[in-house]
């Protein structure tokens, strides 16, 4: 039986090609900042996104984390939508690492306006509120089915940010599946962001590691944050050789993945047990059924297709490098016989 696993974008494995990139690479200790992979990954990213200077991390959990660290003091708050990942999945570290609030508004699939933002940043020098310092954007945003901001999207909400002294920070563990998407201009991204998260773990297909993109003086201080958190990792190049190895192979075949997420969401809208499927943008396909989600998914796995509800009536496929096109013909065939 074919095994397909569409739980998440995370589960690749290497290619030979990035194997190979891995063990011819140039290592150093990093913490002495000497390791020349981890050096050109980490230059390399922040002049693909027009920003000064990043450092290489083992998560995009630890990238989101100190960003929040650098761009809040305690007792600040920040703005989020109510599916953010910094919020809901990175183990409530915005109040342990930061000790600061989360305000959380209700964007259309995660996708937030400066309209909404704008009556939820707190007055200033009234001692009964915390004080916003903090936008956070996801890009595209996971628990909103891979859906996408546009940079036109982007720009007023920049622009508020600005106006209002707020720091805007992106969690874009997917962001070059939004730029595959919309065709903007990653280069682009760094006149509208004080930080940026690029993970190269998700659709980039690498088995570790996020770049944090800030400003020179932020990035200094990150590193501290990071060393205190335990990521100052020693010959780290081996796994940024990995990083600079996706960079140059793995993005333009991002659409791929497109192609099968929006095969599998037609599929899908042909079944009758299939009650909704909400539209596909980029990688992630999210799907309702008339019956538990659960029984759905034991049957699936069953069939060899892993994947995982995300609500008692919801499931999620994510497509990803090591989904081949016979993969999809088999799923698309398993769906139709249930
Ligand atoms: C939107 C988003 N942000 C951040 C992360 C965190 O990445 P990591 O698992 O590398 O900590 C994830 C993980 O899936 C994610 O989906």
């Amino acid at each position: 039986m074919m095994t397909v696993d569409l739980r998440s974008d995370t589960v690749t494995k290497p290619t030979p090609g990035m194997l190979d990139a891995m063990f011819s690479a140039k290592v150093g200790d990093d913490v002495f900042g000497e390791d020349e992979s981890v050096n050109e990954l980490e230059a390399k990213t922040a002049a693909m996104f027009g920003m000064e200077a990043g450092l290489f991390c083992p998560s995009g959990t630890m990238t989101n984390q100190i960003a929040i660290k650098c761009f809040t003091q305690p007792l600040d708050e920040l703005i989020a939508d109510q599916t953010a990942h910094v919020y809901r999945y990175e183990g409530g570290g915005i109040a342990f690492n930061s000790a600061v609030s989360t305000r959380l508004l209700n964007g259309e699939r995660g996708i937030l306006t400066a309209d909404m933002i704008e009556p939820e940043i707190n007055a200033v020098g009234n001692i009964h509120y915390p004080h916003t310092s903090l936008v956070v954007l996801e890009n595209t945003v996971n628990k909103g089915g891979g859906s996408c901001y546009t940079l036109e999207q982007i720009e007023p909400i920049a622009e508020l940010c600005r106006k209002r002294n707020l720091k805007l920070h992106l969690d874009g563990a997917r962001i070059f599946n939004a730029l595959t998407h919309t065709g903007d201009q990653a280069v682009d991204y760094g006149k509208y962001f004080n930080g940026i998260s690029v993970c190269l773990s998700k659709g980039l297909g690498t088995p570790v590691g996020s770049v944090l993109l800030a400003d020179k003086d932020t990035i200094t201080y990150a590193r501290r944050i990071r060393k205190v958190l335990g990521g100052g990792m020693r010959q780290a190049g081996f796994l940024a050789a990995a990083g600079i190895y996706a960079l140059d192979h793995h993005i333009e075949r991002l659409k791929v993945d497109h192609q099968h997420a929006a095969m599998l969401a037609d599929e899908l809208g042909k079944c009758a047990w299939v009650t909704n499927v909400v539209p596909t943008q980029t990688n992630i396909v999210l799907f309702d059924v008339d019956s538990p989600a659960d029984n759905i998914v034991t049957k699936l796995v069953a069939k060899g297709i892993k994947c995982g509800s995300t609500d008692t009536k919801r499931i999620r496929f994510v497509t990803h490098l090591d989904i081949h096109p016979e993969q999809i013909d088999y799923v698309i065939s398993v769906l139709r016989s249930l």
